[in-house]
């Protein structure tokens, strides 16, 4: 079956590895029609704006898109269009699974999903300073806000994940002993939720700070973690340390309307234009939009011959200590697809 996707190839290294990325899904069959897009630097050169119309109304149209990295100046110049996207389509759900790929890594049998609201918290951005006696940022406040709906549908989604992916355990992280009010009602709507999936996902909670820490020391005890905007941003990327770093971390970006796939990393501009950067996420990526679409076989064959190149063939990129190139990788998946 053909399917209609949005494409951002993005920048830095994102016109790279999306190059890749494609061989890759045209090796393990899988059949988009592409509707291609700006985003980032290269829509601020071309189209005078990092988030063109055109784009907003295709993913619109299609629902679903692929999406390489796009740079964001820091400090000043235009806000995250990540941002903007997840806000445009509400996507409330970042799906981040992490699986030990390279062997000897600093954990073996890693296999953890996060799912990080992405709404709501401390990220809606109500921020300001407060001058006091001349001094125009003496005091500075951040709000942070979640509705029960939003925490509602963040946990369900979590357990229908868990259903749907013969998961076995979700863990709520939270930090309601201190903020009583934002992470309390996150809680207690989480207990509310996974009273309905009583016998069939198990369920428990974790304070963020302790799950931190139990993270380092036994990442085995953890199937599906479901948290608030920040402490899933932070815990999403210490998780992909855990085996081996950005590199191999894919996230979907998910709403009742659209769906956006990435990797985890940002555009790289340290390595961009080499041909050295690594893939692999977004690979992944594509395997969860493949997921997403119902061509869970195809994805599948897409992550074994992925992980094969990589732990039996000893074929990697620099970043997981090998001297292949972007294109040799993605052609040694390629023909493991074949
Ligand atoms: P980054 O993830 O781009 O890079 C961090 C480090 O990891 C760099 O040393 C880079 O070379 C390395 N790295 C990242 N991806 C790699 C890959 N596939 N293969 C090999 N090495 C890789 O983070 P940084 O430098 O903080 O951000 C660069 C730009 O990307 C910024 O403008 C930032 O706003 C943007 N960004 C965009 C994201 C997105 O589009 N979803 C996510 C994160 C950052
Ligand atoms: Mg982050």
């Amino acid at each position: 079956m053909t399917h209609r996707a949005t494409l951002i190839r993005g920048d830095g290294i994102g016109p790279e590895i999306m190059e890749a990325t494609l061989r890759v899904m045209a090796a393990a069959g899988a059949s988009f029609e592409w509707d291609e897009q700006l985003g980032g630097v290269a829509a601020l050169n071309d189209a005078g704006t990092p988030l063109p119309d055109a784009t907003v109304e295709s993913i619109r149209h299609t629902g679903l898109a692929l999406k390489g990295p796009l740079t964001t100046p820091v400090g000043t110049g235009f806000r995250s269009v990540n941002v903007a996207l997840r806000r445009e389509f509400d996507l409330y759900a970042n799906v981040r699974p992490t699986t030990s790929i390279v062997p000897g890594g600093r954990y073996d049998g890693v296999d953890i999903v996060l799912v990080r609201e992405n709404t709501e918290g401390l990220y809606v951005g109500f921020e300001a300073h407060i001058p006091v006696d001349g001094d125009p940022k003496a005091v500075a406040q951040s709000l942070a806000v979640v509705t029960r709906h939003g925490c509602e549908r963040i946990v369900r989604y979590a357990f229908e994940y868990a259903l749907t992916n013969g998961r076995r355990k979700v863990t709520i992280v939270h930090k309601a002993n201190i903020l009583k009010a934002v992470s309390g009602l996150f809680l207690e709507v989480g207990r509310d939720v996974s009273r309905g999936y009583e016998g069939r996902v198990a369920v428990d909670d974790m304070i963020i700070d302790a799950c931190a820490m139990k993270l380092v020391l036994d990442p085995s005890q953890f199937d599906v973690i479901v948290t608030t905007n920040m402490f899933g941003d932070i815990l999403s990327d210490e998780i992909a340390g855990l085996v081996g770093g950005l590199g191999l971390a894919p996230g979907g970006n998910i709403g009742q309307r659209a769906a956006i796939f990435e990797a985890v990393h940002g555009s790289a501009p340290d390595i961009a234009g080499r041909g050295i950067a690594n893939p692999s996420a977004l690979i992944l990526a594509a395997a969860m939009m493949l997921d997403h679409v119902g061509e869970a076989p195809r994805a599948g064959r897409m992550r074994e011959a992925l992980a094969h190149t990589i732990r039996t063939d000893g074929i990697r990129t620099k970043d997981l200590g090998g001297h292949a190139t972007t294109m040799e990788f993605a052609d040694a998946v390629t023909q493991r697809l074949a």
